[in-house]
């Protein structure tokens, strides 16, 4: 597995690309943006870093998405991102038409590629990435949990002083407001949260996850986040070109699992070269189920505005 593709040359493509390039974990990497020139200064910037840092991952920078033909994954940044004020969902018309038209093509030139999704709302446009490429749904994988997860691992580690290495979460659902962080999956050193936590502090932590992405957005005031999405994105992309048959939760089409049909959504998957590998279904009471279909319900809401029809 070699050949990676980022899509969308903006704050979270080039992030992923210098992620792709510094960890050296594919033999080639191409950022393209429509703008034209402005994935090539990107990259140009990049690799020039290489002899300092000591990379030397081969990478372009372009705006001819042919140059993406034959990748084995394709990671889809582009879009727009959103303004203090706005939720993800906002963003739904515009980015459904980028999304849809560039993975339309990108699919005719990589047909056997993995498709991971990063542009928002999420669970939407990797539900559009899906019908537009045509993939097996195991191809088209969405993130946002391995995110939401990590900043509630940092809201843990600053309110309990613990490292966040310690400290394992598990957030699924939609990547939106409604998302669910689940407290009895989350544990620090194998040790339920109640150990270190109050409920108030649980609950707290909770809240400020799902508005983990808002709190960044009120700061920046031009964008969103793109050091932890970013990351994120990485993380999933080494699971799949290393093959490392990593569980991580991620957005992707489900048909039955957690009661759910026709839509993608954020469950824990097992990441691997072919894509996702395993669906797992985790037992949940009925205050989690509840939760979750709450969140499936805004996904459907969105997917509504969209005019995608769902079951
Ligand atoms: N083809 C290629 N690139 C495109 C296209 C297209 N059809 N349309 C837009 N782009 C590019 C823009 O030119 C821009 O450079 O996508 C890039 C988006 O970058 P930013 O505006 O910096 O947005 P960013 O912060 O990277 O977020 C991108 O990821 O996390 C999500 O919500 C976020 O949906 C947003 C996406």
């Amino acid at each position: 597995m070699s050949k990676v593709s980022v899509i969308g040359a903006g704050f979270v493509g080039s992030t992923i690309a210098h992620w792709a390039v510094v960890s050296g974990g594919c033999q080639m990497v191409v950022l393209h943006d429509i703008v034209e020139g402005l994935a090539k200064g990107k990259v140009l910037d990049l690799i020039q870093a290489g002899p300092i840092a000591r990379h030397s991952v081969d990478a372009i920078g372009t705006s001819d998405l042919n140059d993406t033909a034959d990748s084995d994954l394709v990671i889809i940044t582009a879009g727009v991102a959103r303004k203090p004020g706005m939720t993800r969902e906002d963003l739904v018309a515009t980015n459904a038409k980028i999304v849809g038209s560039v993975v339309t093509e990108v699919a005719k030139l990589s047909p056997h590629a993995i498709l991971l999704i990063m542009t928002n709302p999420l669970d939407t446009m990797t539900y559009v990435a899906l019908k537009s490429s045509g993939f097996p749904r195991e191809r088209v994988i969405g993130q946002a949990g391995v995110l939401d997860g990590g900043r509630m691992r940092t809201f843990i580690a600053m309110e309990t002083g613990i490292s966040p290495e310690n400290i394992h979460t598990t957030v699924l659902g939609g990547h939106g407001d409604e998302m669910v962080p689940l407290v009895r999956y989350s544990h620090i050193a194998g040790m339920p949260l109640k150990y270190f936590l109050s409920d108030e502090q649980i609950e707290r932590i909770v809240e400020r996850t799902r508005n983990g992405g808002a709190e960044i957005v009120q700061y920046l005031k031009t964008g969103s986040a793109y050091y932890a999405p970013g990351a994120a994105a990485w993380r999933m992309a080494e699971a799949i070109v290393r093959n490392k048959r990593e569980i991580v939760p991620a957005s992707v089409y489900l048909q039955g699992e957690y009661g759910l049909n026709d839509i993608c959504f954020g469950v824990p998957v097992m990441l691997g070269c072919t894509g996702v590998e395993r669906i797992i279904e985790l037992e949940l009471n009925e205050d989690e189920r509840v939760a979750l279909n709450k969140s499936a319900d805004l996904i459907r809401g969105t997917m509504k505005d969209l005019k995608l029809e769902t079951a």
